[in-house]
C-alpha cells in the first residue's frame, strides 16, 4: 500500500498501540501507523467516530495521536525514533496537562 522513496534498510523500534513493532527509520509516525494497523489516529471528541491521516502534511489534523506520553501530536509531522510509544487519542485532550 505504501511505498519509501528512501532506503528502508534500517528499521527503529516503536510500540503502537500496545504493539512492539519495528518500522523504517525516518518515516513519519503517521505512516508507521499506517504500515501497521488499520490506519485509525485517534476517535472524534464528539460522535466517537474514527479517524486516519488524510492529508500527511500537516493540515488537516486527522492524525493526533499521543506520542511518548504527549497528546495532540499531529502524526504526520513527527519522525520515528527508537523507542517511541505512541498510542491513539481517544475524544479530546486537554491542553496543558497531558491528559
Ligand atoms: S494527516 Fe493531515 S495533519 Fe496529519
Amino acid at each position: 500500500m505504501l511505498k519509501t522513496r528512501h532506503d528502508t534498510t534500517d528499521k527503529v523500534s516503536v510500540t503502537i498501540n500496545g504493539q512492539k513493532v519495528e518500522v523504517p527509520a525516518r518515516i513519519s509516525v503517521a505512516a508507521a501507523v499506517l504500515s501497521v494497523r488499520d490506519g485509525a489516529t485517534r476517535t472524534t471528541p464528539v460522535s466517537g467516530d474514527g479517524r486516519a491521516p488524510y492529508c500527511m502534511m500537516g493540515v488537516c489534523f486527522d492524525c493526533l495521536m499521543d506520542i511518548d506520553g504527549v497528546p495532540n501530536r499531529q502524526a504526520c509531522m513527527v519522525t520515528v525514533a527508537n523507542g517511541m510509544v505512541i498510542n491513539p487519542q481517544e475524544g479530546a485532550s486537554r491542553l496543558g496537562d497531558g491528559t
